[in-house]
C-alpha cells in the first residue's frame, strides 16, 4: 500500500495544501496551515458495489410529515429562522466574541423550557456558574434549562443517550468541543468538522434542534466552521457594532425559509429586547439641518428600515493622495458613485477627502441606496443641506441614470408614517395613496440641480 501523502489544512477557509507553505494560497492568512490526518489512499480494491444494507425509498408526499417548528418565543429571533426551529435541524450561529449569541441563545433556551420544550444547554467556554450568574440577571434563573459545563462530545453524546432527546440542544461554542478520536486542539479544522458531524447526528436521529455557536475571524469569516457551512441547515449571523446597542440578526442560509429576513436587539442591561419596529432605529438623534445628511428607507427582507447616511467632504491644500473612508456601505461601490458623480455630473472630488458613514452601526446591502449616498455627498460638496423630512433612494446606472428599485410603495409608506413628507426616486415610482410629494428623478445631474438651486 502506498505511503500516504501528509496534507496541511488551513485553519481559516479549510483549503488543502500538499506541502506546509506559510501563507494559505487561497485566503492568504499567515502561519494557518496545520498537517491533518493523512487523506485515505483509495485502492483498486476500494469497491463499495456489494455488501452494504439495502435503503428504502419513499415518496416525495410523505403523509403527515410537515415541518412542525417550534417557536423559540422571540419573535425577532423566529423571524429570521423563517418562522422557528424545525425539529432535526442544525443551526450554525456565528458573530463576533462578545456580540451578544451566548445571551441570544440562552434567552431562546429558557423561553423553549418555559413553553415546555426539553432544553439542554452545553457551555464549553464558561464554567456553569458564570452562565447561571448571568441568567440571574436576565431574570430567567427560574427556567428549567439543564445546564451543563462540558467540552467532551463523547460526554456530551454519552449522556444524551440516556435521556429523552431535548427538543433544543445548544453547543457553545463548537470551538471548544473535542472528540478523543481525532488527532488536534480543540478549534482547529479536524475537530471541529469531526465534532459538529457528530451532533448533527445525534439531531437528525433524535429530532433536536441543535444551534452551533462558532466564533468569526477577524475578515468576517466563520473561523474553521467554513467547512461547516454545508453541513449545517442554516447558516445565521448575529451583527452588531460592539459600541453601538443595537444587533441584527441575519440568516445567510436557510434550507427551510428565506434568506433576507432581519431580526433587531437592542443590548440592555437584563439582556437582549426585541426590537419589533425598526424603521426609525437608526434615525434616532439626527440632525436635519447638517449638509451631507440624507435618509434612505432600506428593505430588510420585507421590512422597511430608514437610515441616515452621512458624508463628508475635506478639500485638500496639498498635492497628497486624497483618503476615501466608508462604514456599513461598500467601499467599491462608493468609488464607482464618485466616478459618475465626476463624468456626468461635472462635480470634482479629485482633490477632496471623503468619508462616508451610516449611522447606528447599521451595515447597507440594499443597491437602492446609491440616490441616498449620492444626494449625501452633493450636499456635503455644496455645503447644503437637504430638505429634512425627505428620503431617498434609487440604483443609479454609470451613465447616471437612476434606475428603480423594489418594493418603492413599502419604502413611501413607511417614510410617510414616520412623518416624511418628500420622497426622491426614480421614474415611475410614485405612489398616488401615499402622503408624500414624489419627484422622479431620472438623471443624477438633475439631482445636482435640484439640491444646489432649491433646498
Ligand atoms: P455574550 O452573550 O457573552 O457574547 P458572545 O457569546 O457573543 O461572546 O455577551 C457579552 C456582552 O453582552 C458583554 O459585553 C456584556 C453584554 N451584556 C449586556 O450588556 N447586558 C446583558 O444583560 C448581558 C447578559 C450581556
Ligand atoms: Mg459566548
Amino acid at each position: 500500500m502506498a505511503k500516504p501523502k501528509r496534507r496541511y489544512v488551513c485553519q481559516a477557509c479549510g483549503s488543502v495544501a500538499q506541502r506546509w507553505q506559510g501563507q494559505c494560497a487561497d485566503c492568504s492568512e499567515w502561519n494557518t496551515l496545520v498537517e491533518d490526518t493523512p487523506a485515505t489512499v483509495f485502492s483498486a480494491k476500494h469497491d463499495l458495489s456489494s455488501g452494504g444494507r439495502a435503503i428504502r425509498f419513499e415518496p416525495l408526499d410523505a403523509p403527515g410529515e410537515t415541518l412542525q417548528r417550534r417557536t423559540t418565543g422571540l419573535a425577532e429571533f423566529d423571524r429570521a429562522l423563517g418562522g422557528g426551529l424545525v425539529p432535526g435541524s442544525a443551526i450554525l450561529m456565528g458573530g463576533d466574541p462578545g456580540i451578544g449569541k451566548s445571551t441570544l441563545l440562552m434567552q431562546a433556551a429558557a423561553k423553549v423550557a418555559q413553553a415546555g420544550g426539553a432544553v439542554v444547554y452545553i457551555s464549553g467556554e464558561e464554567a456553569a456558574g458564570q452562565v447561571r450568574m448571568r441568567a440571574e440577571r436576565m431574570g430567567l434563573a427560574k427556567a428549567p434549562v439543564q445546564l451543563a459545563a462540558a467540552t467532551s462530545v463523547r460526554d456530551i453524546l454519552t449522556t444524551l443517550g440516556n435521556m429523552e432527546p431535548p427538543a433544543l440542544l445548544v453547543i457553545d461554542s463548537i470551538q471548544t468541543m473535542h472528540s478523543d478520536q481525532i488527532e488536534g486542539a480543540p478549534g482547529t479544522v479536524s475537530q471541529v468538522r469531526g465534532c459538529a458531524f457528530e451532533l448533527i447526528r445525534y439531531a437528525k436521529e433524535n429530532g433536536t434542534a441543535l444551534v452551533l455557536v462558532g466564533h468569526v475571524t477577524k475578515d468576517g469569516n466563520i473561523a474553521g466552521p467554513r467547512v461547516l457551512e454545508h453541513m449545517v441547515d442554516v447558516v445565521m449571523s448575529f451583527e452588531g457594532e460592539r459600541s453601538h446597542q443595537y444587533r441584527i440578526l441575519r440568516s445567510l442560509k436557510n434550507r427551510f425559509g428565506p434568506v433576507d429576513e432581519i431580526g433587531v436587539f437592542a443590548m440592555q442591561g437584563q439582556g437582549l429586547e426585541e426590537v419589533g419596529n425598526p424603521s426609525m432605529l437608526f434615525l434616532s438623534g439626527r440632525e436635519t439641518k447638517v449638509p451631507g445628511s440624507a435618509v434612505f428607507p432600506a428593505m430588510e427582507g420585507t421590512r422597511p428600515v430608514l437610515v441616515e447616511i452621512q458624508a463628508l467632504i475635506v478639500r485638500l491644500q496639498s498635492g497628497a493622495t486624497p483618503r476615501r473612508a466608508v462604514v456599513g456601505w461598500d467601499s467599491g461601490r462608493l468609488a464607482m458613485l464618485l466616478a459618475v458623480l465626476e463624468a456626468r455630473c461635472g462635480l470634482n472630488f479629485s482633490s477632496a477627502e471623503v468619508y462616508l458613514n451610516v449611522a447606528g452601526g447599521y451595515r447597507l446591502s440594499d443597491p437602492g441606496a446609491d440616490l441616498a449616498v449620492a444626494a449625501a455627498l452633493i450636499s456635503a460638496l455644496g455645503d447644503r443641506a437637504l430638505p429634512s423630512r425627505a428620503v431617498w433612494f434609487g440604483e443609479v446606472s454609470l451613465a447616471g441614470e437612476v434606475r428603480p428599485v423594489a418594493h418603492s410603495g413599502i419604502r413611501q409608506r413607511e417614510a410617510a408614517k414616520l412623518g416624511f413628507d418628500r420622497a426622491f426616486g426614480p421614474p415611475g415610482g410614485a405612489q398616488p395613496e401615499v402622503d408624500t410629494r414624489y419627484a422622479e428623478i431620472a438623471l443624477l445631474p438633475n439631482v445636482v440641480d435640484r439640491i444646489l438651486s432649491e433646498a
